[in-house]
């Protein structure tokens, strides 16, 4: 079930560890690699023997042993897929909630920017303290995945709320995470990347600055989700599903044309440029010492094409980039395009889109509903619009 997943455990000072010790040999049954970092406290409660016995790994827990020059809570975020902190303590949910970098797990968490679930412990006083509880919201907007503790009889002597939720519950729940539920299991879906070229000449084009990045990670993720994926890209990209190479936007309206037909999606993704050269030149033009005029005409739109002949069945998804009224000029693009969905992200920002590793986006449909992914690497932003937009379809 998860082969090849690197799944990294933090145990705090919480009466619960010991349940751990199941979770990491759940994890290794299911063929995934473990690594496990450990709060001092944590150590009060289960043995560095144990931990190691069962990860098959040395457990972290010092800050300052750095190995081969990369500080160890850098290198332990690097070649994992979650981390998953189980039991989280009081103290140490307070410390990711503030940022707090005291010791190895807690600096981990402050310099991890992938999938991170926690797993709470805690005396049931302790759980409904007013800062607990703030604390648990603020790390869920933060898109922290919480497997709320279960009610029962807890070592401290009561009955109530606070004991850590089942091995199960927390494996199923680490699972869904790597091995999101197969939505697209099955279904046809178009993906456009990159920006188009319209040639000037021989050895010029007009293009814009679009890297491609966004509508690979969608490819990528609708194909982790089940589907027969046809990424149709102006950037070479080697892959394990289909990828058609285009350049131009009338290239790209023919591959699109073609593979849109019996699809049950396409996504858009790409930036294609609305005009075109109208006579553009074999040769490459010299300079003759006077101005050059270049008159372009406009270039099929991709996006309306496809929303005018889509069938009722099937879905269009489109992007828009905007450096001012985003959530404006958005709700225009859906009304006048005619597709299903918009992704609107602001170009203005410098730390998003375009070139950038990271996307921050607002997803409109056509009732002008507003749903916002905030600011996140492509690929969880790529992972959460497929979620939102199919996993409503169904
Ligand atoms: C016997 C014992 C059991 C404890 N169990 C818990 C617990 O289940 N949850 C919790 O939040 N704190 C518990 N604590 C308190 C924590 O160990 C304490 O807050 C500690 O500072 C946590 O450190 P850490 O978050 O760095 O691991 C317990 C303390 C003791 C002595």
């Amino acid at each position: 079930m998860l082969t090849g997943k690197n799944i990294l455990v933090g145990i705090t000072g919480a009466i619960a560890a010991y349940k751990v010790c199941e979770l990491i040999r759940l994890f290794k049954k299911n063929n995934a690699n473990v690594k496990v970092v450990v709060t001092p406290n944590a150590l009060n409660f289960v043995t560095k023997t144990t931990l190691e016995s069962l990860s098959q790994n040395p457990i972290n827990i010092e800050q300052f042993d750095i190995k081969e020059y990369k500080p160890e809570h850098i290198a332990l975020t690097d070649e994992t897929d979650i981390f998953v902190i189980a039991p989280a303590s009081a103290n140490t949910i307070a410390k990711m909630t503030f940022g707090i970098c005291d010791n190895l797990l807690t600096s981990t968490f402050c310099a991890y920017k992938k999938q991170v679930v926690i797993a709470p412990c805690m005396n049931t006083n302790m759980w409904e303290n007013p800062a607990v509880q703030e604390n648990i919201e603020i790390l869920k907007k933060r898109g922290i995945k919480v497997v709320e503790p279960e009610t029962g009889f807890l070592a401290c002597g009561i009955n109530g709320k606070g004991r850590l939720a089942e091995v199960e519950t927390i494996y199923n729940k680490v699972k869904d995470c790597l091995v999101p539920e197969q939505i697209l299991k099955g279904k046809k879906v178009v993906i456009t990347a990159g920006g188009t070229k319209e040639n000037i000449d021989a050895v010029r084009y007009i293009g814009n600055y679009s890297s491609g990045k966004m509508g690979i990670a969608l490819a990528d993720n609708a194909y982790k989700l089940g589907a027969e994926v046809i990424l149709i890209s102006t950037v070479d990209a080697d892959k394990k599903y289909k990828v058609i190479n285009v350049q131009t936007a009338q290239e790209m309206y023919e591959a699109v044309k073609q593979e849109f037909e019996n699809a049950y999606t396409l996504i858009m993704a790409a930036a294609v440029s609305d005009y075109r050269v109208k006579n553009k030149s074999e040769q490459k033009i010299k300079k003759d010492g006077n101005s050059l005029i270049i008159e372009l005409i406009e270039n099929p739109d991709i996006l309306q094409e496809m929303s005018k002949i889509k069938r009722d069945n099937q879905v269009v998804v489109g992007f828009c980039a905007e450096s001012q009224n985003l959530l404006e000029f958005a709700k225009q693009k859906i009304a006048k395009k005619g597709c299903d969905f918009i992704c609107a992200n602001d170009i203005s920002k410098k730390d998003i889109g375009f070139s950038s590793n990271d996307n921050e986006l607002y997803i409109i449909n056509k009732e002008l509903d507003v749903y916002h992914i905030e600011k996140t690497d492509k690929q969880s932003a790529a992972l959460k619009i497929l979620e939102n937009i199919y996993g409503k379809c169904k």
